[in-house]
C-alpha cells in the first residue's frame, strides 16, 4: 500500500504521520543524552570519548523531530569541514537513525536525494541538506542556504573541532529572524576533545555560556558496545596514553605537536597531464586499513590526488575493489616491502607493484621529505586528512619532551603517502 493509497495525498499523509508515531516507541536510546535532546537551548555542545554515541544519539533526536509533525516548518543543515566527507558519516548515521525509528519501511517516511545530497521527511516536509566550510565556495553557498519549506531552524556540526571558530560564527549568524511558534533555533555540535588549546573549550567549557548546554559522555556508558571495542581500549591506554585520554576517556588532549602540520585540503585540477610525475603508494592492511594513494609531484609540490582505504578485505578482493575503482594500471606502485607475497598477487593482477627500499631511519626520512614540500590534499582523501590531524609526535611520559617518533595512531593512509614519495625521494639513480 503506497503512501498516497486511495485517501488521496492529505489523507495518506496523516495516516502515515499516525503510523510513524506509533513507531517512535521502538526507537533505543543512550539514557545518558536525555538532558541533552529536551534542551532547546541555542547550542548544544557534545563532547565525548570515541563510541559514547553521541553522533547516533543526535541522529535520531533529529530525524525523530524532523518526523514530528508539531516541527513542521523545521530544516536542518548538516555541517563537517569537509562537504564530502557528509558522504560517508553523517548521512548514513541519518538513515541509520530513520531505520531505527521506522523499519525496513523508513523509506516511506523519509526519501533521500544523492546529487546534491539532501533529504526529506514526507510527513512533515522538513528537509535536510549537507554543507562544508572548507572554502570560500562552501561559506557562501551556507549563506545563501534555503530550503522548500519553512527556515533553517537546527544545525548539527559533526566533528567539530575541525571547524574554525570563524567557521562556527557564519553558522551562529544564518539562525537569526522570527520563528512560528513552536520552532526554536539551534546548534548542536559533536566531536572528540582533541585539544585543550582548542577554541571550543575557551568558548564554551572555560566561559560557561548560558545559552549552551554542555555535555560530556563516554563509550562505558554507551550500552551498545560491545566487549571486544572494552578491550581495544583498554589496549589503546597501555599503548597509546595521549590518544586514550581523548578517545578514552573523553578528556581534554594535551597540546601535541603535529608530525605534518602544514598541509592544505583543497581541490585542483587531477589531470595526469599536469604533473611531473604520478605515483601510486599502497600500505597493505587487513584488521589495519590497506591503503592506496594517487600522488603527484610537480615543482616540489606533492599532490595526493585519490585515495582508495579499505578494511577487513583479503588481497584478491582489495584488488578487485581497486579494479572496479580504476586504479591505474600504468603507474608504478611503491608498496610495503614487507610483503612480498601480496606484492606478488598484484604484480600477477597487472599493476607495476614493488616493495620500497625500507631502511634505518627511512620513516624520519620520509616524513621529512614531505615537510620540506608543499603538500596539497584533494578533499575526497578524508582518511588520509583524518590521520594527518591525529599524526603528532611521541611524547616521553616522564618529561613530557618531544620524542623522535610519531605517537602511535592510525597512519595507513599515511604510510601509502610516505611510499609513494620515497624514489623521489631518494633521488635519480632510481629507475623508473
Ligand atoms: N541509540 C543507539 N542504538 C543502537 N546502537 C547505538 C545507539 N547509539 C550508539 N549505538 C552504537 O554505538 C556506536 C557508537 O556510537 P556513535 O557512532 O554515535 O559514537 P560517537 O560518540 O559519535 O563516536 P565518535 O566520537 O567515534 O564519533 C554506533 O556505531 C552504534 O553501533
Ligand atoms: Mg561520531
Amino acid at each position: 500500500m503506497g503512501w498516497d493509497g486511495p485517501g488521496g495525498k492529505a489523507g495518506g499523509r496523516e495516516k502515515l504521520a499516525r503510523e510513524l508515531e506509533a513507531a517512535t516507541g521502538r526507537v533505543r536510546w543512550v539514557e545518558g543524552f536525555r538532558e541533552v535532546n529536551a534542551s532547546t537551548k541555542r547550542y548544544r555542545v557534545l563532547m565525548g570519548s570515541a563510541g559514547s554515541g553521541k553522533s547516533m544519539n543526535v541522529a535520531q533526536d533529529l530525524i525523530g523531530k524532523l518526523s514530528n509533525p508539531k516541527f513542521a516548518g523545521a530544516n536542518l543543515l548538516v555541517v563537517r569541514k569537509l562537504e564530502e566527507a557528509n558522504r560517508a558519516s553523517t548521512l548514513p548515521q541519518l538513515i541509520q537513525a530513520a531505520k531505527a525509528f521506522y523499519g525496513s519501511e523508513w523509506h516511506r517516511a523519509w526519501s533521500v536525494r544523492r546529487e546534491p545530497l539532501a533529504m526529506t521527511c514526507r510527513v512533515t516536509g522538513c528537509q535536510i541538506l549537507f554543507a562544508g566550510m572548507n572554502d570560500l565556495r562552501q561559506r557562501e553557498k551556507i549563506k545563501s542556504v534555503a530550503f522548500e519549506r519553512g527556515k533553517l531552524t537546527f544545525i548539527w556540526v559533526e566533528e567539530a573541532t575541525e571547524l574554525s571558530e570563524a567557521d562556527f560564527d557564519i553558522l551562529d549568524d544564518r539562525l537569526r529572524g522570527v520563528l512560528p511558534r513552536g520552532l526554536y533555533y539551534q546548534i548542536t555540535l559533536t566531536f572528540n576533545p582533541v585539544s585543550a588549546s582548542h577554541w571550543l573549550k575557551s568558548r564554551f567549557f572555560d566561559h560557561p555560556d548560558p545559552a549552551a548546554l554542555v555535555h560530556r559522555s563516554n563509550y562505558r556508558d554507551n550500552p551498545f558496545m560491545d566487549a571486544a571495542y572494552h578491550r581495544r581500549m583498554e589496549m589503546r591506554k597501555k599503548r597509546d596514553p595521549e590518544g586514550y585520554r581523548v578517545y578514552g576517556l573523553g578528556e581534554w588532549g594535551g597540546t601535541e605537536k603535529m608530525v605534518l602540520p602544514h598541509y592544505q585540503v583543497r581541490a585542483f585540477d587531477r589531470d595526469r597531464e599536469r604533473f611531473d610525475r604520478v605515483v601510486l603508494g599502497q600500505d597493505f592492511g587487513f584488521n589495519h586499513a590497506n591503503a592506496i594513494l594517487e600522488v603527484g609531484m610537480k615543482d616540489g609540490g606533492v599532490y595526493v590526488m585519490r585515495e582508495l582505504v579499505l578494511r577487513g578485505l583479503d588481497t584478491a578482493a582489495i584488488i578487485e575493489r581497486a579494479t572496479a575503482a580504476g586504479v591505474p594500471k600504468d603507474l608504478a606502485m611503491i608498496c610495503d616491502s614487507a610483503e612480498p607475497d601480496r606484492i606478488a598477487s598484484w604484480r600477477a593482477a597487472g599493476f607495476r607493484a614493488r616493495p620500497v627500499k625500507k631502511g634505518a631511519g627511512s620513516v624520519l626520512a620520509q616524513l621529512d621529505y614531505l615537510r620540506g614540500r608543499e603538500l596539497v590534499i584533494h578533499p575526497q582523501c578524508v582518511h588520509l586528512i583524518r590521520e594527518l590531524a591525529g599524526y603528532v609526535w611521541k611524547k616521553d611520559p616522564l618529561t613530557g619532551a618531544l620524542l623522535d617518533e610519531p605517537a602511535p595512531a592510525p597512519d595507513d593512509a599515511i604510510a601509502a603517502l610516505r611510499y609513494a614519495v620515497d624514489e623521489v625521494r631518494r633521488g635519480p639513480n632510481f629507475t623508473f
